[in-house]
C-alpha cells in the first residue's frame, strides 16, 4: 500500500487534507495523525473492522484497548461513556483539550474491539488544531494507540510514523514533532479514590490538586511479576525497547554520571543530561536535555531511545530524571525501556 503524506502545518489553507484525512477514518482506513502527546494510528472508533486493522499494523496484542479521541464536548462523552462521575466533568473542563485520558464505563455503542472486551473505555481530548479538526469533520470518535510498531519507542514525528507504518496504512497527517513528546497521563475513574495508570504529559501533582487523594498502580512503579494483571493492559508489555539493553540509573545527577562512567566505554550508548554530556568520552551519547528541564527531556526522550537503533551500541545506559512533575513520566518510559532494569545510586 502506498502511504499518502500529508503536510499540515496549521489549519488555514489546508482544509483540503484536512478533509481528505477525515473521509479515509470515515471509509473505514488507517491515518496517522498528529497530538500533542506522540503519533496516533487513527481509526474510525466505531467501526470494529477498520480498528482490528490498527492491531494488525501495529502488531499489537488484540487485548489492548484503544483509546478513544473525542471533540472537547461533553455530549460526545455522555455518547459513548455512562455513569460518568461529576469528578470526570471537572477533570475534562480543567484539563482538556490536553495530555490526560479518562477510563470511565463505557456506552455499549463503543464495540469490544476497541474497548479489548473490556466494560470500560479511555477517552481524551487531544490538544493539536489539526487532529481535532479532522475529528470534527469525520464526526466520529477515532481510536488511536500511539503510532509506533507494537514494542518500539513511540513516535513524535511523522517521519518516525513513516518508518514504523508506512506502506501499511492509508495516509500520514505531519503535524510538526509533538510539543509534549510523552503519551497521555492515564486516569481510572471508575474506582474511588482515581488511580494513576499511566504517568504521561499531565504530571500527577496537577491531577491532585483537582483529585485529591489518587492511588498509584502498582505497574507504573515496577515490572508485573507472573500472574499479576495490570489496570492498563498495555502496562504489561515490554515497551519503549531498543535493540540493545537498557540499564536506568536513579540518583543525583553527578553521582549517577559517574556511576555509569565505570561501566560505559566503546560500543555503549549514553542518554545523559545536557550537564554531563563530558562524562563518558568514549560512549556515543544522546543529550535529554537540562537536568531541570523536564519538558526538554519529555520531548527527547522517545527519540533518544529510538536512535541508538542507528548505532552498532551493544548496551545502552540512561540517567534518570527525579520524579517530580513530568519526570515521574520520563522516567517510567526509560525504565519500560529498560524492563525495569533499574540501578539506585546513592548519594
Ligand atoms: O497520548 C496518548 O495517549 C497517545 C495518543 C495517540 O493519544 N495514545 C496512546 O495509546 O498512548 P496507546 O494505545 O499506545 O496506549 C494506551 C494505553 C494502553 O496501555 C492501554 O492498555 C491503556 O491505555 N488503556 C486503553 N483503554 C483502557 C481501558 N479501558 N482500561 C485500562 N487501560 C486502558
Ligand atoms: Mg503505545
Amino acid at each position: 500500500m502506498q502511504t499518502e503524506l500529508f503536510t499540515v502545518p496549521m489549519i488555514e489553507g489546508h482544509e483540503t487534507e484536512i478533509q481528505k484525512a477525515a473521509d479515509l477514518i470515515r471509509a473505514g482506513q488507517l491515518v496517522g495523525i498528529p497530538t500533542e502527546t506522540v503519533y496516533g494510528l487513527g481509526a474510525d472508533a466505531l467501526n470494529p473492522e477498520a480498528v482490528a486493522n490498527i492491531y494488525a499494523a501495529k502488531g499489537r496484542p488484540s487485548d489492548n484497548p484503544l483509546i478513544i479521541h473525542l471533540p472537547n464536548d461533553v455530549r460526545w462523552l455522555d455518547r459513548y461513556c455512562v455513569e460518568v462521575p461529576p469528578l470526570a466533568y471537572e477533570l475534562a473542563e480543567t484539563f482538556w483539550p490536553g495530555p490526560l485520558t479518562m477510563i470511565l464505563r463505557r456506552n455499549p455503542v463503543v464495540p469490544d474491539r476497541t474497548t479489548g472486551g473490556l466494560d470500560t473505555v479511555g477517552v481524551r481530548c487531544p490538544d493539536h488544531p489539526v487532529t481535532r479538526a479532522i475529528i470534527a469533520a469525520a464526526d466520529v470518535p477515532i481510536a488511536a494507540p500511539s503510532a509506533n510498531t507494537s514494542g518500539r519507542p513511540s513516535c513524535t514525528t511523522a517521519a518516525e510514523v513513516m518508518e514504523d507504518v508506512g506502506g501499511k496504512i492509508a495516509a500520514v497527517v505531519d503535524g510538526g514533532p509533538c510539543a509534549v513528546g510523552v503519551e497521555s497521563t492515564i486516569l481510572d475513574l471508575t474506582c474511588t479514590p482515581p488511580k494513576l495508570l499511566r504517568p504521561g504529559g499531565m504530571p500527577l501533582e496537577q491531577l491532585e490538586a483537582v483529585c485529591g487523594e489518587i492511588e498509584i498502580d502498582p505497574a507504573v512503579l515496577r515490572s508485573m511479576q507472573a500472574g499479576e494483571r495490570p489496570r492498563a493492559p498495555g502496562m504489561k508489555y515490554r515497551h519503549y525497547a531498543p535493540k540493545a539493553p537498557v540499564t536506568v540509573f536513579t540518583g543525583n545527577p553527578e553521582a549517577t554520571a559517574a556511576a555509569i562512567a565505570k561501566q560505559a566505554g566503546e560500543g555503549s550508548g549514553v542518554i545523559c543530561f545536557t550537564e554531563c554530556l563530558d562524562y563518558f568520552p568514549n560512549a556515543i551519547t544522546v543529550d535529554l536535555g537540562s537536568v531541570e528541564d523536564k519538558q526538554e527531556q519529555a520531548r527527547r526522550v522517545f527519540s533518544a531511545l529510538r536512535s541508538f537503533d542507528r548505532t552498532q551500541v551493544t548496551a545502552i545506559y540512561a540517567q534518570c530524571p527525579d520524579p517530580a512533575g513530568l519526570g515521574l513520566a520520563v522516567g517510567n518510559r526509560l525504565k519500560k525501556a529498560a524492563g525495569f532494569h533499574v540501578v539506585e545510586v546513592q548519594g
